[in-house]
């Protein structure tokens, strides 16, 4: 057996949790690889909407395990809010045993976010426009070999460790920075959290996932965030700290690159981004202010307006590139009803020649998009459950992506209900 793996194949938000959800129920486990609570993955079913940031969407179905993958950076405090919101809504993950988590994932402390505050503050307006989740500071300690890791909550002399670091970080804060570390009551939070979590079966991820695929069992990692936003081929620096390419399933779950089976790319029937850096077809006019109030364009995460904008091919055909991308999940093609005119991103202009690829300078010097127009659609399609109920310009609109990208678009999303997804193939 292989491990498929769901990414996003733009700036993230694509509708990752929607279909992981929808999904769920033809594999044994769900597991997510990469990223942490700078996550906000979605997921609407029976009326009821949940946001996830570190626990898998693969929750809702009974017979399938949820593992947090060693690849992941996990915030205790939102671990524990996430977990005791769904509590709420009848699903004790506790109780139901469907969540595990690998030892090897990396702990955010409380001091992590104030490093990544305190960094964002100093770059003033060249910064990141990180989600200030302490995700960058984390990824850093992970690499420069000083991090902590769930395995580690259960040591005897955990709270040294964690002191050891945390001196660290008030030091580098106070010479950096100039500033007084306060995090007091995070702290008490974070160790009330760290008792939650020890009560979850702890578990070696690569050990786990590989001996379900020896048994014959279905997997799905879960990617976070989007290609775009991966540490090495993302638009650098504005990225995220992780891999978030099908690469990054590899080290981030322990699985041989082998043994991965399908990728299925996700990407939105326009684009939108959230924070700082480039975006070559951003709209900054009426027409992107509308994507953004139909689409309901605002971060799960952060509330943050999200930047919108057309589609853009170059940039899909780097992401199917580097993933090696087998499926298409095209969602929200909903929000483009009405829109007389839509329109797609064939090429750049860039330095005076027209390129059909992504620059290593796309972040210095400008990539001017060439655009192709084309016929919309005004049927709303939030209701359609049958394949003959698409509107012939969307297919046509599909039928051209398809061409372009060489890969089938095998799901189609027409609303954020687990219902409102059809398969084209
Ligand atoms: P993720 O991070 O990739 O899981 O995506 P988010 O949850 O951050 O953002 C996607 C948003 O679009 C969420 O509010 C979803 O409920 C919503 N959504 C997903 N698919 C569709 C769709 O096909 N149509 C519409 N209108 N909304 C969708
Ligand atoms: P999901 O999984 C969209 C963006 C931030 C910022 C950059 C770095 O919901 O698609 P970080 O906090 O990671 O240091 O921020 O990456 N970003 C996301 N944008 N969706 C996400 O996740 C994101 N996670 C991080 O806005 O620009
Ligand atoms: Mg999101």
């Amino acid at each position: 057996m292989a491990v498929d793996v769901l990414l996003g194949l733009q700036w993230g938000d694509e509708g990752k949790g929607k279909i992981v959800d929808v999904l769920s129920k033809g594999y044994d486990l769900i597991a997510r690889f990469q990223g942490g609570p700078n996550a906000g993955h979605t997921l609407e079913f029976e009326g009821k909407k949940f946001v996830l940031n570190t626990i898998p969407s693969g929750i809702f179905f009974d017979n399938t395990l949820n593992l947090i993958g060693n690849g992941v950076v996990i915030d205790p405090i939102t671990l524990k809010k996430e977990l005791d919101k769904l509590k709420d809504a009848g699903h004790d993950l506790l109780a139901k045993g469907n969540l595990v988590i690998g030892k090897k994932a990396h702990l955010i402390l409380p001091t992590h976010q104030l490093l990544d505050a305190a960094s964002e503050k100093k770059m003033g307006d060249g910064k990141i426009g990180s989600t200030l989740k302490g995700i960058g500071p984390t990824y850093m300690d992970k690499t420069g070999r000083n991090g902590l890791r769930i395995g580690d909550i259960t040591l005897p002399n955990f709270k040294e460790k964690y002191q050891k670091l945390v001196d660290k970080h008030t030091s580098m804060l106070q010479s950096l920075y100039g500033e007084v570390a306060d995090f007091s009551e995070r702290e008490a939070a974070f160790f009330e959290a760290i008792e939650l979590i020890k009560k979850f079966e702890l578990v070696d991820s690569e050990q786990l996932v590989n001996n379900y695929l020896k048994e014959g069992k279905k997997v799905l990692a879960e990617g976070a965030q989007g290609t775009m936003l991966d540490i090495d081929f993302g638009s650098y620096p504005f990225v995220t700290s992780s891999n978030t390419t099908t690469a990054g399933a590899c080290t981030g779950l322990g699985i041989a690159p082998n043994k991965i089976g399908d990728v299925i790319g996700i990407f939105k029937a326009y684009c939108t981004r959230v924070g700082g850096g480039p975006f070559p077809t951003e709209l900054n006019d009426q027409t992107g202010e509308e994507l953004r109030k139909i689409g309901h364009e605002f971060g799960a995460t952060t509330g943050r307006p999200r930047r919108t904008g057309w589609i853009d091919l170059p940039a899909l055909k780097y992401a199917i590139m580097l993933n090696g991308v087998t499926q298409l999940v095209m969602t929200k093609a909903d929000v483009l009803s009405g829109f007389d005119k839509i329109y797609a991103c064939t090429h750049y202009n860039y330095q005076g020649e027209t390129i059909d690829y992504m620059p290593y300078d796309i972040c210095s010097v400008e990539a001017e998009p060439v655009l192709k127009e084309i016929d919309g659609w005004n049927e709303d399609l939030t209701g359609i459950t049958e394949l003959n109920e698409i509107p012939a310009k969307l297919q046509s609109y599909i039928d051209y992506l398809e061409a372009e990208l060489e890969v089938p678009v095998k799901y189609l999303s027409v609303g954020p209900d687990r219902k409102q997804t059809l398969v084209l193939h």
